[in-house]
């Protein structure tokens, strides 16, 4: 990569959202007297994006630098670090963790069929939390086997039949709760609020 140094750098031009932004750090730059490139992965496109900016603008723009730059390339300058090749080291493993909090609102009284509406507000509010250890290389694996778990020993075809099904029907009317507990997955009611 060059050492250059620009004060703009319109990374993504390319895509529609970027063409505008070119437009308008040609202007500004122009203004300003500040140094801009382009980047993006393909040459052509970005040197098309050039031409047709420099149409719409009346800038010259056909010397303005390109940088040629994938950014799966470079996760950790575009995560902030959170991301990175080599995924996290044994230490982060092991001392990572993951929370989720939900916040469902609802109907205390279950209708009869799915196709009745309340006519009412909501007048439930439940808060929950799930929380476990770290979330892609721990968690996931825990959730992954005790989900087949539970397909494979409680789940008969008589009870579903039909085609295909979301991937919630798992919890319903089986012990997978019961089995993520057990293996580290915790599930917490924060709070529970009836009538709003
Ligand atoms: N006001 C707002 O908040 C607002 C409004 C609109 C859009 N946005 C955001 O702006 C972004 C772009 O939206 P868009 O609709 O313009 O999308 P788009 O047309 O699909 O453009 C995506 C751009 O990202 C580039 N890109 C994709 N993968 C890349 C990679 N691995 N390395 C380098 N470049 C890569 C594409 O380059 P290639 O040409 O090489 O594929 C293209 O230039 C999105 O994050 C969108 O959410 C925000």
């Amino acid at each position: 990569m060059s050492d250059e140094r620009y004060d703009f750098v319109v990374l993504g031009a390319t895509g529609f959202t970027g063409q505008f932004v070119v437009d308008e750090v040609a202007r500004v730059a122009d203004q300003e007297k500040l140094k801009f490139a382009v980047a993006g992965r393909s040459m052509e496109k970005l040197q098309k994006v050039l031409t047709e900016s420099s149409q719409r603008t009346g800038k010259e723009l056909e010397e303005t630098p390109i940088i040629i730059a994938d950014v799966k390339n470079y996760p950790h300058i575009f995560t902030f670090g959170v991301f990175k090749q080599g995924g996290p080291s044994k230490k982060q493993m092991e001392t990572g963790t993951f929370s989720i909090t939900v916040v469902g609102k609802g109907w205390k009284e279950k209708l009869p069929d799915a196709d009745t509406e309340h006519d009412t507000a909501p007048d439930t509010q439940m808060i929950v939390r799930v929380s476990g250890p770290e979330a892609g290389y721990v968690a996931t694996p825990i959730v992954m086997v005790q989900c087949a778990c539970t397909l494979l020993k409680e789940i008969s075809q008589d009870k579903f039949r039909g085609g295909v099904y979301t991937t919630a029907m798992l919890f319903r009317e089986t012990n997978l709760i019961e089995r993520l507990i057990k293996n580290n997955i915790k599930f917490e009611v924060v709070k529970e609020q009836f009538p709003l």
